[in-house]
């Protein structure tokens, strides 16, 4: 981490010494936020804050705005309008920061119409959240941390995980692919990697500290390294690793750590080279998730996928082929401007072709600055919901097929604590990302436990330790 917020870390965990002040943090989005927000807990941990879920008693909160779709607007509107009566009463301070904050519309209202707030940080300058509150703190002024360019891949920030078995481990920032539909690369920059050497360093202390599964993260995964690569950069090769493959393969070797899994590659990205690194490592998981995003080569074109239609099926056979007991999951948008019903049937034809274990369904939300926002032919709400409704349906039976298919097999499971919904099971995750409820012993938490698939139900199945 960099001295200057090292210091003013301690300056501010000296100010609040004794004080037994609370923070909140709130993370809207995905798991890179998620990741992000951990980092943000580890700082305001430092700085002699402790953990609290009531807003009432927080004397920080946090946002971490996400911006992917229009209801995490809504949503961060709708809170601010809550916790504007905190700081009226005893002057929490309020701090918003992530993906949302470089919208610069975003920020203007936020200045209008919701004035309160204490700081702004953008995504490239989240490490500054100490020099930001120490200057609160201080001198009381409102602060806007926001940097249009490129951050630097900053290493060393503590981090607070909210998990003790899997650990996010981010490998990328950043995207170089501007699909016309997603705002990403405005708010996040351009791609950049971040060295083999910290990556590993960071899997073998999560080994060395109990966890057992790590979910490396990242824009386009599969392009790890590339940018480096194509432009020669110079870099630090570590333990033979320099693309998305070599890196797999070497935290497959890592002692303590069982699962491997990644979020998201590109289909347009996916080398062999990776997917035979799939197939050799035992520790990665054989659930690729593959977004698809519309099954036809018309909107695929428009949305600048540069895949087709039969191009992913391909890719999907191919994978069958190569990698033994693979599945996929996936994303896919409805509505994005254009779509016809022929498109939409596309859609379908494909989710039908693959059989996907999961599928994150989205509904095309128009992002101001990208290309779909300016495309004329948009699709009015009412179709938009009819197509949801109609996929969400295809994939509940779909999966409720796939279920079925599991009754009877046995599965290795990692457990992962007690069932949220009933605290006499324990919970846990099939290879394929299956959530599987177990009534067992706690001594199992952490474990990878063989379990027989006694029933099935839509979001769990049932096991038995056999
Ligand atoms: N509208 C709807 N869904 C979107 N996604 C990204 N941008 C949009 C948008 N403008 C979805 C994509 C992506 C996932 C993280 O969010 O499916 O893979
Ligand atoms: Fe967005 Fe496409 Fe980049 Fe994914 S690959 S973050 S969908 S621009």
């Amino acid at each position: 981490m960099i001295r200057p917020q090292l210091e003013d870390i301690e300056k501010v965990a000296k100010i609040n010494n004794g004080k037994g002040l609370k923070y909140s943090i709130l993370t809207m989005g995905c798991q890179q936020n998620e990741n992000d927000s951990e980092k943000l807990s580890g700082m305001i941990e430092k700085m002699n804050y402790t953990k609290t879920e009531n807003l009432a008693e927080a004397n920080l909160i946090v946002f971490n705005t996400c911006c992917v779709r229009e209801n995490a607007e809504d949503r961060l509107f709708g809170k601010l309008g809550e916790v504007k009566k905190y700081k009226e009463e005893k002057g929490t301070i309020i701090a918003i920061g992530g993906c949302m904050m470089q919208e610069k519309h975003i920020v203007e209202k936020l200045k209008e119409s919701y004035p309160f707030f204490d700081i702004v940080f953008g995504t490239h300058t989240l490490h500054q959240f100490p020099t930001d509150l120490y200057k609160v703190l201080s001198n009381y002024k409102k602060i806007e941390d926001i940097l249009d360019i490129d951050g630097e891949v900053i290493e060393g920030l503590p981090i607070k995980r909210d998990d003790n078995i899997k650990a996010s481990v981010t490998i990328m920032n950043g995207c170089n692919n501007f699909c016309s539909y997603c705002i990403v690369p405005y708010v996040r920059g351009r791609e950049r990697s971040r060295l083999p050497k910290d990556i590993l360093n960071e899997i073998n202390e999560l080994a060395k500290q109990g966890y057992k599964e790590v979910t490396l993260l990242g824009q386009n995964v599969n392009s790890y390294l590339r940018v480096e690569r194509e432009q020669n950069k110079k870099f630090e090769e570590y333990e033979g690793v320099n693309s998305f493959a070599t890196l797999l393969r070497a935290i497959n070797k890592i002692d303590g750590i069982e699962r491997i899994r990644f979020i998201s590659p590109h289909p347009k990205d996916f080398t062999d080279d990776v997917i035979e690194a799939i197939r050799d490592c035992e520790k990665v998981c054989k659930l690729v998730h593959l977004p698809l995003q519309s099954g036809s080569t018309n909107i695929l074109k428009v949305m600048n996928r540069k895949y087709s239609k039969e191009d992913y099926l391909n890719l999907v056979d191919k994978m069958r082929e190569k990698i033994p007991n693979v599945t996929f999951s996936t994303d896919i948008i409805v509505g994005f401007p254009g779509e016809t019903e022929e498109d939409f049937n596309d859609t379908l034809d494909v989710v039908k072709k693959v059989h996907f274990e999961q599928v994150y369904m989205f509904i095309y939300s128009r992002r101001v600055g990208t290309p779909g926002d300016k495309m004329e032919n948009q699709i009015p709400e009412d179709i938009k919901h009819e197509r949801f409704e109609k996929l969400k349906k295809l994939v509940e039976d779909e999966i409720s097929i796939s279920n079925k298919q599991y009754v009877g097999s046995i599965q290795t499971v990692l457990i992962e604590g007690k069932s949220k919904n009933n605290d006499n099971m324990l919970t846990g995750r099939t290879d394929s990302n299956k959530v599987v409820v177990v009534d067992a012993s706690e001594d199992l938490i952490g474990k990878m436990v063989k379990l027989k698939i006694v029933s099935e139900h839509m979001w769990y199945l049932k096991g038995k330790v056999v």
